[in-house]
């Protein structure tokens, strides 16, 4: 099973990468970056160019392989340009974003806006994959997907359409545009789809996405999917009910020891975790100007890990209303001084 990090729009970008790499070290398999956007100018904004480039993503030997940039597009013309782009820099893959639910990008008959239009985003994979297949110019190309726009039964015509095209990789987030991030993950819906996929033809690696938060949801989620699987994976034989990696966001932000955890490896250690804390204030320090900007920053971050202290809120609330790097720094080490450590939480099980 491969572990992949989620793209969340403002937090994964270059910094988390490298020190997450850094830090914990190899086990997440893939590292995908916030949605690119791909407009009709073909130009990306600095912001978004500055986190693909190569000497930005600095922990990483093999970046090509390891960090896959995601392409929010709303035609074929303008992710082909923005696929190739991504292929001149050296990147091996990449990701349309078929699944933000704000309204801004829907609107736009983008992200999850293009679920509720299947003609138009048959014809836009039509011209995607006509385009691309077999030439070099082009990376490989991934989808990630929600279950429908308002009802899961949508998928079954999703997974129709993208069983036609030749995808090496489809990321299923087992919601629907209007669950946004909340509610259970649609796991019966979520098999459904997978096993009208396969009996479409639909040939490409599945990636479950949705609520991965510890060892014990993992488990949970996992024997959810395999419980019946075999009407799923009958036509691929695979012994993964299905899937051949996972895709997790929050529960990485909440725990970013979590992959190491699911590989079989050792719980959060105080330890790490303050040196995790150190090195994203440095490097964020290091491109926002100001201390509050930069605390503003990891407080995003505090709101996930605040649970790994245990009767802590007068510390967490020293963090949120320091001002100051010497101020945050304070009330950052008193809470490792005086509360207790909670290496494993199981907030969402
Ligand atoms: C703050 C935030 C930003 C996100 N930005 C993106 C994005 O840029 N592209 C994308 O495909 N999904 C984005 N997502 C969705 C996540 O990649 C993921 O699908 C979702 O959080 C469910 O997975 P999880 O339960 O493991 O967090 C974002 C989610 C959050 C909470």
């Amino acid at each position: 099973m491969n572990f992949y990090y989620a793209p969340m729009e403002g937090i994964t970008l270059y910094p988390l990468r490298n020190i997450h790499r850094k830090v914990f070290g190899e086990g997440v398999d893939r590292y995908y970056t916030p949605f690119l956007t791909a407009s009709h100018t073909h130009h990306f904004k600095n912001r978004e160019k500055k986190d693909v480039l190569p000497d930005r993503n600095i922990s990483f030997d093999n970046y090509e392989e390891e960090i896959v940039p995601q392409i929010m597009a709303a035609n074929a013309g303008n992710f082909l340009w923005a696929a190739q782009e991504m292929k001149k820099l050296g990147y091996k893959r990449v990701n349309l974003n078929l699944g933000c639910p704000a309204p801004t990008v829907v609107n736009r008959h983008k992200g999850a806006g293009l679920l509720c239009d299947t003609p138009y985003l048959d014809a836009m994979l039509d011209g995607i994959f006509n385009e691309a297949e077999g030439k070099d110019i082009y990376p490989e190309i991934s989808l990630k997907t929600r279950l429908g726009f308002t009802d899961p039964s949508e998928a079954e015509e999703l997974m129709r359409i993208y069983a036609s095209y030749p995808l090496k990789e489809l990321i299923i987030h087992a919601r629907v545009r209007e669950d946004y991030y909340s509610g259970s993950p649609r796991l019966e819906d979520f098999k459904r789809a997978v096993a009208t996929y396969r009996k479409c033809g639909g040939g490409a690696d599945i990636c479950y996405n949705g609520d991965v938060t510890s060892a014990k949801s993992f488990e949970y989620i996992y024997k959810e999917l395999c419980t019946g699987a075999d009407k799923a994976s009958e036509t691929d034989g695979s012994k993964t009910c299905g899937i051949t990696s996972v895709m997790i966001g929050r529960g990485l932000l909440s725990d970013p020891s979590l992959v190491r955890q699911l590989k079989g490896g050792e719980a959060l250690s105080a330890e790490e975790l303050r040196t995790y804390l150190k090195c994203l204030y440095e490097d964020y320090a290091q491109f926002i100007p100001e201390d509050r900007n930069v605390i503003f920053k990891l407080l995003e971050h505090w709101t996930f890990l605040y649970r790994h202290f245990a009767s802590c809120d007068r510390h967490l609330k020293a963090i949120r209303k320091s001002r100051s790097r010497a101020e945050y720094h304070a009330a950052v080490n008193n809470i490792f001084a005086e509360c207790e450590f909670v290496p494993v939480t199981d907030s969402s099980c």
